[in-house]
């Protein structure tokens, strides 16, 4: 991989640092690439960028975000004027940036739902975390110390976006068991749901937690179907553990990838790596070098009592 993958906002589980780590346990060449958790669509970026997926469906169950991806890739432009609007005008403010975010968040939580309202909110908000309330209503704060992501900075990832996936994706917001109901044979599907221990919660519009029995028998049936696919899910930090194991039942390979020092161990004094799991489904375990399990991921990948092949 090289470079890079360009990005429209920063999103808080974005796997674009990933990537470089990702691709290569995808085949080389395939006809379309599924991505049915995809947030700001990181993965699907980079495998459009590396030319190895002739097409792509992206998907996510927060129809604002699928708003956002949509237009920045088959209107970039439109996206961009919008969002000059929106970003210079915090800059009229006298009483502070802050106050014109809550203005957007406002107009946003009565229904309207231009994508450079919400990508405002997105470069603007604490970590880039899309968060909502219980009545549905977005009720993120706004990052004091940012104005955030400038137009020009905009203009030149989604221009390159645009050029990788113009023409070749195909956008839905549906829960993401519709979508796997959608797959066929020779598709890769690449997983990355919601971090686990966070929240299970349900509310009216979106999902911020994920039912892990649903999930197994979904992996289960994507088995049963002959399909091939990635999934991110539990990890490690220091010695703590997050997220639960997919079992071995469902023959997944399973590998840690270095996420690097974790930012909140830092702030506690502490220098710890983040590992993330990366499980391969059956048909693309054997293109895993061996080289690419380095020393130090064998013994991570002990300590979390490997999954039987
Ligand atoms: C960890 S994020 C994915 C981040 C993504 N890999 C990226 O690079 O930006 C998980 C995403 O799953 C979405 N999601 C949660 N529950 C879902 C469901 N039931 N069906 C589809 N998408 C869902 C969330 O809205 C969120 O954007």
């Amino acid at each position: 991989m090289n470079g890079l993958t360009p990005h429209i906002v920063q999103y808080q589980g974005s796997k674009r640092l990933l990537a470089p780590q990702i691709l290569p346990y995808l085949p080389g060449n395939f006809s379309r690439l599924v991505e049915p958790f995809a947030g700001m669509a990181a993965i699907t970026i980079a495998v459009a960028k590396n030319e190895m997926s002739d097409s792509f469906v992206v998907n996510d169950i927060n129809d604002a975000l699928v708003g956002i991806l949509k237009q920045a890739i088959n209107a970039p432009n439109k996206l961009y004027e919008e969002y000059v609007d929106v970003w210079s005008a915090q800059f009229n403010y006298p009483e502070g940036h802050v106050a014109h975010f809550y203005k957007i968040r406002d107009e946003y939580n009565a229904g309207d739902s231009a994508p450079a309202k919400m990508l405002y909110l997105l470069a603007r908000c604490v970590k880039g975390s899309v968060r909502y309330g219980s009545n549905g209503k977005f009720n993120q704060s706004p990052d004091k110390r940012r104005n955030g992501t400038s137009p020009k900075t905009l203009k030149q990832n989604i221009d390159a976006i645009s050029y990788y996936l113009k023409g070749r994706t195909a956008f839905y917001s549906l829960d993401y068991r519709e979508i796997l109901n959608r797959t066929h044979k020779g598709d890769i599907v690449y997983m990355d749901p919601p971090y686990q221990g966070t929240s299970n919660v349900r509310d009216s519009r979106y999902i911020s937690g994920l039912d892990y029995e649903e999930f197994v028998e979904s992996i289960d049936r994507l088995n049963a179907k002959g399909i091939d696919f990635l999934i991110s899910y539990d990890g490690s930090c220091g010695d703590k553990q997050y997220g639960r194991e997919l079992p071995p039942e469902l023959g997944l390979k399973k590998v840690m990838l270095n996420a690097g020092l974790s930012s909140q161990s830092l702030l506690l004094g502490k220098k710890e790596t983040t590992y993330e799991a990366l499980y391969i489904s059956r048909g693309l375990q054997a293109n895993i070098p061996s080289e690419k399990v380095s020393h130090k991921k064998q013994m991570q990948y002990s300590l979390f009592d490997a999954v039987a092949v």
